[in-house]
């Protein structure tokens, strides 16, 4: 394996460095465990350009509708499309892209009864070219790993990273080493990352464990992380929020809500909110939510038992095995966004995250059950009086159902709650198994009266 050819990871581009979120230290260089070289926490990308001269809103909305009608490939991704509040790249050929980004805002009329909120929207990141939001990050980081002159990209995953990550190292030409735990993911996520040609390693330990490794091994060979412990990530992530508001015709929404796992994206989406507020995008700061499984519920613990001074790790148990995370990476800058955005921290049951992602796929769009904490959290901050009735709220959906088929049919065919304990009428009614009948006419006819009827 031999060593980067060019240059070290975010060697001065011109237009952005390196803050470390503890110390404030600013660099020009990252080391490659995207770590503070002078107190070790994470570091975040900032543009001390705009301080000298701050970009114009207007000018900046009218490039980006601009884009929107050009065939270029950089234009045509709804991330570069953004990338003025992006690390500079020399060229926009340089963009390793799969057009990502350009994901639908939905409304969500049936979810809108059942909550009492008229205005909710989903905003389907599940809708990206490897089906999760992690597209957005990649583009951007597999892009300066490349530019960097690394050969091999890495990272710890649940599942979803290393597809998104094995696909943008494949349209890169650069080679990818995946990191998950054994039997904790699903066979789709995993397939993908097969497809795509990545060396894949499924280790016996748990996410946190692949990420604990990953960090030892970036200390020791010469492999590029795609964790979102890097910044460029977070800063591909972004886009997320500029394209929302863009659709929403830069007016805040009153409330975002998101699922929180390793909490990258919450951070990525934090920091866009607090920039396009600083840059007079928007006027008014949405706040910013946060949704965990309770199997999995790290930050809800460090907010409610460390009054977000430290880290409260779990052993993390729950069905959304994307967010099944106990030690998560970005906890600090999660707990910045949601003080800067006054936004709330929530856990939800495994019961209350089958049925939310039920409903949402009654709507005819569907997610992975870890995009589903967002309604079942919706359904908390409303009984809590935080989320009103006149108020406009988005739920990021962050997979495509197709992410994770099993659980789907576990819950459709009766396997999921075994014995049907504490199953209520709602949650049975929500679920639609398949039958199996003799190839008759009368049968399948038999079938759809007694359908009709209920
Ligand atoms: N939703 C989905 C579908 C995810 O795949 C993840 C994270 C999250 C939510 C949580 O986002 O970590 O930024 O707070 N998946 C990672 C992975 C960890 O490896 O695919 P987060």
């Amino acid at each position: 394996m031999s060593s980067p050819s060019a240059t070290a990871p975010g060697v001065r581009q011109g237009d952005f460095r390196f803050r470390c979120i503890a110390c404030a230290q600013l660099s020009d260089q990252a080391s490659q465990d995207f770590r503070c070289a002078q107190c070790g926490d994470l570091l975040e990308i900032i543009y001390p350009s705009w301080e000298q001269e701050r970009p114009d809103a207007a000018q900046l909305k009218a490039a980006w509708r601009d884009r929107k009608l050009s065939s270029s490939p950089a234009d045509q991704s709804g991330v570069w499309r953004f990338r003025d509040l992006l690390p500079r790249i020399a060229s926009e050929q340089d963009a390793v892209t799969l057009r990502e980004g350009n994901t639908p805002l939905y409304e969500l009329p049936r979810c809108a009864r059942t909550t009492g909120i008229p205005r909710l929207f989903g905003k389907h990141q599940g809708m990206n070219p490897t089906g999760s939001f992690k597209d957005a990050g990649m583009t951007v980081a597999a892009t300066f790993a490349r530019r960097a002159g690394f050969r091999w990209v890495a990272c710890a995953s649940t599942g979803n990273t290393s597809a998104s990550m094995a696909a943008y190292a494949a349209r890169g030409g650069l080679r990818s080493l995946v990191l998950v735990p054994e039997g904790k993911i699903s066979w789709s996520k995993l397939s993908q990352a097969l497809d795509y040609g990545a060396v894949t390693c499924q280790l016996r330990t748990d996410f946190d464990g692949c990420l604990r490794l990953l960090q030892l091994l970036v200390l020791r060979a010469p492999v590029y992380q795609l964790n979102s412990i890097n910044p460029f990530r977070l800063e591909g992530q972004k886009t997320l929020a500029l394209e929302l508001l863009e659709q929403l015709d830069w007016n805040a929404p009153d409330h975002i809500i998101v699922p929180g796992g390793n909490l990258g994206n919450s951070s990525a989406i934090g920091k866009a909110l607090v920039e396009m507020r600083d840059l007079g995008l928007i006027s008014k700061l949405p706040r910013l939510s946060v949704i965990q499984a309770e199997g999995a519920n790290a930050l809800v613990r460090t907010l409610r038992e460390a009054a977000g001074k430290r880290l409260v790790s779990v052993a993390a148990e729950t069905r959304a095995t994307a967010i099944r995370i106990g030690n998560p990476a970005s906890w600090k800058k999660a707990a910045h966004v949601l003080e800067a955005t006054s936004g709330a921290c929530e856990q939800v049951s495994e019961m209350e995250i089958a049925q939310a992602k039920a409903e949402i796929g009654a709507e005819g769009i569907g997610c992975e059950p870890a995009s589903a904490v967002t309604l079942a959290g919706l359904k908390k901050l409303i009984q809590q009086g935080f989320v009103k009735q006149d108020e406009t709220v988005v739920l990021v959906l962050t997979g495509n159902l197709l992410k994770d088929p099993d659980f789907t049919i576990d819950f459709h065919r009766g396997d999921m709650f075994k014995g049907g304990a504490g199953v209520s009428g709602e949650v049975d009614a929500l679920r639609h198994p398949p039958v199996v009948l003799d190839a008759t006419l009368d049968a399948v006819m038999r079938t759809l009266e007694q359908s009709e009827k209920s």
